[in-house]
């Protein structure tokens, strides 16, 4: 069985976890995440307080493993950062803050919260800045991830990373979508993994059908680095671009951003509307890399095993016969 240090850290059986993702996580998937020995997290940072609340009561009657609560701290609401304290989850996860921002204020919110403090980054020096506010899990985040990325691969991130933080443990993120990944995460020097997309083609993720088949059907290919989704809810994030199918709707406006920003209200709500029916061409469908390597919707927990299952066979098989 694989085993690292993290998980001892948080309590999981499998050093697997499901990133807090906007509206595409709901306590049923962070749930089955965490039921199936892996790390469950729930993006709060568009919800309000109590509907956290409400939310964080589900997941307990979900289950009784360790879980998370995610925010965006470029956009932070007190309240809600207020009400994760309040909840106790078991890790406080953020990402994205302003450079101006104290990361140490959010370490200390956790400490309150009597959770871990768990930050994603996308460069070393944004690594470094957690470490230095005291966080005990650090997320690397890839290019190759869906949603919002920066310019590093995963492949040199991790282990700069790893290197420049040690010995705070790192979690890989961003082109992890099965056990190849994993295994792969480990060899860099990575003690686990964080997955988005590979949890969006579940049953239980709280995106329409077409989403999860878009999903299923795209190559990793087509994945386009993008503004446009963010001026079109009207959104600033500090530094990131946002990874996007190229369908129609972004090929529409890719190099008419200025157009987007003009008609932002009306674009914004075909686009929201299009999300919420499925649409697969006239929606933002954030996705990374990875859809090239998922072809099946499963259940979370399912894939929480199936990944933990493909890693040890890389590691025991594969990798171990490599050795003279
Ligand atoms: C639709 C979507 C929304 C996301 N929203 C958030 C978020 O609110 N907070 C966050 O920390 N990460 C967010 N992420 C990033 C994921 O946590 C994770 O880092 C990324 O998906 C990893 O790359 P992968 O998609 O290749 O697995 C989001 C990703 C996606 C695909």
């Amino acid at each position: 069985m694989l085993h690292t240090p993290v998980c001892d850290l948080l309590g999981i059986r499998q050093p697997i976890v499901l990133g807090g993702m906007g509206t595409a996580t709901n306590p049923e998937l962070v749930a089955a995440v965490s039921n199936a020995g892996g790390l469950g997290i729930l993006s709060v940072s568009n919800q309000p307080a109590d509907q956290q609340r409400a939310d964080v009561a589900r997941i307990r009657e979900l289950t009784g493993r360790p879980f998370g609560l995610n925010h965006l701290l470029f956009q932070a609401h007190e309240d809600r950062l207020a009400a994760t304290v309040e909840c106790r989850p078991n890790v406080f996860s953020t990402a994205w803050p302003w450079p101006e921002q104290d990361l140490k204020l959010y370490a200390k919110m956790a400490r309150q919260a009597g959770a871990l403090f768990m930050h994603m980054v996308s460069t070393v020096q944004e690594a470094k800045r957690a470490a230095d506010a005291g966080a005990d899990i650090i997320v690397a985040q890839g290019t190759e991830g869906g949603g919002h990325v920066g310019w590093m691969g995963s492949l040199p991130l991790v282990p700069m990373v790893v290197e420049a933080v040690q010995p705070i443990p790192v979690l890989a993120a961003g082109g992890v979508a099965n056990g190849q990944g994993l295994a792969a995460a480990l060899a860099l020097g990575a003690d686990g993994v964080l997955l988005g997309t590979r949890f969006m083609a579940t049953p239980e993720a709280p995106i329409a059908q077409g989403y999860k088949e878009a999903i299923v059907e795209h190559d990793g290919h087509d994945t386009f680095l993008t503004e446009i989704p963010d001026i079109a809810q009207g959104r600033v994030w500090p530094g990131a671009m946002s990874r996007v199918a190229r369908n129609r709707f972004i090929e529409r406006w890719a190099g008419r951003e200025w157009e987007v920003r003009q008609r932002r209200a009306e674009i914004s709500k075909a686009m929201m509307q299009a999300r919420a029916s499925g649409d697969k061409e006239e929606s933002s469908l954030s996705m990374g890399q990875t859809a090239g390597l998922i072809n099946d919707i499963v259940p979370a927990g399912q894939l929480v095993e199936r990944i933990a299952a493909e890693a040890e066979a890389i590691i025991r098989g594969r990798l171990t016969s490599a050795l003279r």
